[in-house]
């Protein structure tokens, strides 16, 4: 049935999933939405979501995968037909596909940004800059559309290189080393931003919760957010899933992902924060808040220039573990799907995915204003590619958890589980109710016309419960 082989080592999918899991999402994406989104409130409801919503559906799609042991696409087509479903879940896989798409597009330029530090950082170029030296110098960044192609076609290539060989499972002994190193220079920026920065001000900012001051989009934003950092709901992880060695505790796993995973973006979040309240630096600056607070930290510390070097190399190394997990998914289809060579299918997803990172280079220059999306949705393209992240990743992931929790035979579910009858019946009544009605309530709260709180948790219930009142029609009749 599937030409899958799986890894040898217990350990190896967790090794592979906080490879995926950790990454520009945690460095980059965490502190600049926070800071955009007013701090406490936002990472409340990103918090929220990652335990009560993330987590059972990692443990779900992980299922999955490992149940099927094929690619996303193909995965889910054999499960609807074993499992006599409607072939309408397929859906997941597509929508899965066009998320990776999507994200690997921006996600290249983001690491192509990384690329250019790592270059300024090891030819020691900021040395003692001051706030104002290298927040210009970020902007001319942005404002070269030919500098950041480069890198986003430096950076994608790479990747692709990766993937196309086939060597990624070769990248564990690396990840290895490079994730804890990672840690450990983000606690030394950590505390030199204790010593030199403003961290009670930090802490503040991320952690007094008033959920009033979140934006109707920033709702949207946080969840996308715990999605996007647990690569979650687009097939990713089901395609890693399709690997892991039948005796490895799902959720021991996905607990073990979440826990690493959030520990990460919250170290880097008091790190970023206690620099810019200690540089008087603004919270709402946007994408570049990373790229321009981190290298003002290792242009005054001392041996800056080396460990801002190695703290950007190992951005990289980050970024591209996510990366070849983005790839995956849509390669392992089209190889499985229209018998294409592994490189084949590789090149074809990475010059789309490529093309169409040409939109978020330009949305930082020539396109930044005045474009045909600015009139249609108020956003520049990248920012667009970026809402309809927020929305497919959470819609995948509310179809992940249904399909899991109603459409599949439960007795077959909880044997591939296994865990108890009690931790069962607890991780069913997340992925059936809780993780859907959250989903819900989130994409209702998002909608201007719909006031207030009550609507949308009246809504969620209704779509819910209407939801599960068909499916038990269902099952009752067959
Ligand atoms: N989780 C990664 C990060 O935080 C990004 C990522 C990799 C991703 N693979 C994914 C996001 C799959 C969504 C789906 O940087």
């Amino acid at each position: 049935m599937s030409g899958h082989n799986v890894w040898t080592h217990k350990g190896t999918f967790l090794l592979a999933a906080v490879g995926s899991a950790v990454g520009l999402g945690n460095l980059w994406r965490f502190p600049y939405l926070t800071g955009e989104n007013g701090g406490g409130a936002f990472i409340l409801v990103y918090a929220l979501t990652i335990f009560a919503v993330g987590i059972p559906i990692l443990i779900a799609e992980t299922m999955l995968g490992r149940t099927s042991r094929q690619s996303p696409i193909m995965g889910m087509r054999h499960l609807t037909k074993t499992h006599k479903t409607s072939r309408a879940w397929e859906s997941i896989g597509w929508l899965g596909a066009a998320s990776a798409f999507l994200i690997l597009s921006f996600y290249s330029v983001i690491a192509g940004w990384a690329l250019h530090y790592t270059w300024l950082m090891l030819t020691g170029s900021l040395v003692g800059a001051d706030a104002q030296t290298i927040s210009d110098g970020f902007n001319a960044l942005l404002a070269s559309p030919g500098l950041m192609t480069l890198y986003h076609t430096l950076f994608i290539a790479g990747s692709a290189l990766i993937v196309g060989m086939g060597i990624h499972k070769g990248i564990e002994s690396g990840l290895r080393i490079m994730m804890p190193a990672l840690f450990v220079i983000l606690i030394v920026v950590l505390i030199y931003g204790i010593i030199n920065g403003d961290v009670g001000a930090a802490a503040s900012f991320l952690f007094t919760f008033n959920l009033s001051d979140l934006s109707l989009e920033g709702w949207l934003q946080a969840m996308g957010q715990s999605f996007f950092t647990l690569s979650l709901g687009m097939g990713a992880i089901m395609a890693y899933g399709a690997y892991m060695s039948s005796e490895a505790s799902l959720t021991r796993t996905a607990i073990a992902v979440a826990f690493v995973d959030t520990a990460v973006a919250m170290v880097a979040g008091l790190a970023i924060f206690s620099l810019v309240f200690g540089a008087g630096l603004e919270t709402g600056q946007g994408p570049g808040l990373m790229f321009v607070t981190l290298p003002l930290a290792f242009a005054e510390m001392p041996f800056g220039a080396l460990v801002g070097g190695v703290f950007f190399i190992l951005v990289l190394g980050a970024a591209i573990s996510s990366s070849i997990s983005l790839i995956e998914p849509v390669a392992a289809f089209l190889v499985e799907r229209f018998d294409m060579t592994r490189p084949q299918a590789v090149m074809i997803m990475v010059v789309a995915a490529w093309a169409m990172g040409l939109l978020t280079v330009v949305s930082f220059n020539v396109w930044a204003e005045g474009t045909i999306f600015h009139s249609l949705f108020g956003r520049s393209a990248f920012e667009f590619i970026e809402l309809l992240t927020n929305i497919f990743m959470p819609l995948g992931g509310l179809m992940i958890a249904l399909f899991a929790g109603w459409a599949l035979t439960q007795s077959e579910v909880m044997k591939e589980l296994g865990t108890n009858a009690t931790w069962f019946k607890i991780w069913r009544f997340l992925v059936r109710f809780v993780g859907p009605a959250a989903v819900s309530f989130v994409f209702l709260r998002t909608i201007p016309q719909v006031e207030g709180y009550f609507i949308p948790a009246l809504g969620s219930l209704i779509i819910v419960g209407a939801f599960a009142a068909s499916q038990r029609l269902r099952h009752t009749k067959a």
